[in-house]
């Protein structure tokens, strides 16, 4: 009998789930193409626009036609800025000749990550909740992931205990992510500490996502994962242009990892992606660590920190909803259990009733059905407007 077209694709991805979040956005832009007005606190996407100083330099560059093939590891000039800005932040100091890969946003980083370092029945330790990709890609590798479920009573904090645990022989890798989407919350010194040492007990590598590095609120300090001591050599992190700099568009993010793994990553990424936009990585090279760059960015961590301070009072104000303070990135986990709803519930009837869109928690682990995301990413006037809009469903609805 004749196999139906779709049947013909790979088995593979029978494994993996469509992304919950690229859901609530598809919603969101389907609405907004039939004239709604939604106020989105769903996607993880900075209200700002790129910093001049960038977009100037990147003009710059396509205007003097660099517009060629750039190295398979990407530009030098690139590299070079980013071995810079990473070891003023974090204190590592990484090659940019041998040790920093630029990519695709932090997607292709995280993709590039786990591809290259885990094999199919290999074991992957990921604290839920979870930004989706890292589930998905173990899953279609055929590698288990295998899930530690962080507590919002906790502060969504681990359990170093728990974790030892958790640990097989076959445990091959761990995912971390801090400050942690969907959650704000950011591991402690000791936490990170605590997992560096496993992983040498233990041996198996750490993955640290490390996205939201330069969105820590209330002057809490942001630790990477290899700054600890003997962890460059056991970890691969990956970071980017997207959140800090306001630049989801563009597509840009990077890796930095010991060469041996390195070498493992670019033989991945050139059958992939094989590079970005030589204009553009030029151009950030150029402007990346300029004053006037920096000052830009320091500005919006400054709105983003506002913004949260305007999120938490809205959402104080609002009965039956509870959630755990977040110290970094931008997002709220919020649970709504005390309106008599779920998440999946809530977020749906919210975004039809009241044009507000939110993420269920239950994409990022099956512990969160009680859980709704808000990303307070949205411009201040838009999350008065949402929070007025919930309060309003909230009243109609009880
Ligand atoms: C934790 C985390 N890692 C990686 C990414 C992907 O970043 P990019 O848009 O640069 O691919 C995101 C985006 O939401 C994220 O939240």
């Amino acid at each position: 009998m004749k196999m139906e077209t779709e049947e013909m694709g790979s088995r593979r991805l029978d494994r993996v789930p469509m992304s919950g979040i690229r859901k609530v956005m598809n919603q969101v832009n389907a609405l907004r193409a039939e004239g709604k007005d939604v106020i989105s606190f769903s996607a993880g996407e900075p209200g700002f626009n790129t910093p001049e100083p960038i977009k100037e330099a990147a003009c710059q560059c396509l205007r003097e036609n660099l517009t060629h093939y750039p190295p398979n590891r990407g530009s030098l000039a690139l590299r070079q800025a980013i071995a810079r800005k990473t070891e003023e932040d974090t204190g590592v100091s990484y090659d940019p000749e041998t040790e920093i890969l630029i990519t695709c946003g932090g997607a292709e980083g995280i993709n590039d990550c786990i591809l290259s370092t885990v094999d199919p029945g290999d074991e992957v330790i990921i604290f839920k909740p979870a930004f989706i990709n890292y589930e998905a890609l173990v899953l279609e590798i055929g590698a288990v992931p295998v899930s530690i479920d962080l507590r919002p009573e906790n502060g969504f904090q681990i359990d170093l205990a728990e974790v030892e645990s958790r640990i097989t022989e076959r445990t091959k890798l761990l995912v971390i992510n801090s400050p942690n989407n969907p959650t704000g919350a950011v591991y402690s010194r000791d936490s990170l500490a605590g997992l560096g040492e496993l992983a040498k007990k233990h041996h198996f590598l750490i993955f640290s996502d490390e996205m939201y590095s330069a969105l820590v609120y209330d002057g809490l300090p942001f630790y990477s994962m290899a700054a600890f001591p003997g962890m460059k050599e056991q970890s691969l992190i990956v970071n980017g242009f997207s959140k800090t700099y306001a630049m989801t568009g563009w597509r840009l993010g990077y890796v930095t990892a010991p060469e041996k793994l390195m070498n493992r990553l670019v033989k991945h990424h050139q059958y992939t992606t094989t590079s970005i936009a030589t204009f553009l990585q030029e151009g950030v090279a150029l402007s990346m660590n300029l004053p006037e760059t920096l000052h830009e960015v320091e500005h919006m961590k400054a709105m983003f920190a506002r913004q949260r301070q305007v999120m938490m009072e809205g959402l104080d104000s609002l009965p039956g909803i509870t959630y755990t303070k977040p110290y970094g990135a931008f997002y709220i986990c919020a649970d709504v259990s005390g309106v008599g709803m779920d998440g999946e519930t809530f977020s749906r009837r919210l975004l039809d009733e009241a044009l507000v869109a939110t993420v269920p928690a239950d994409c990022f682990g099956d512990s969160y059905q009680n859980l709704v995301r808000f990303s307070f990413a949205a411009k201040e006037e838009d999350i008065r407007e949402g929070i007025r809009r919930i309060r309003a469903f909230l009243e109609a609805s009880s």
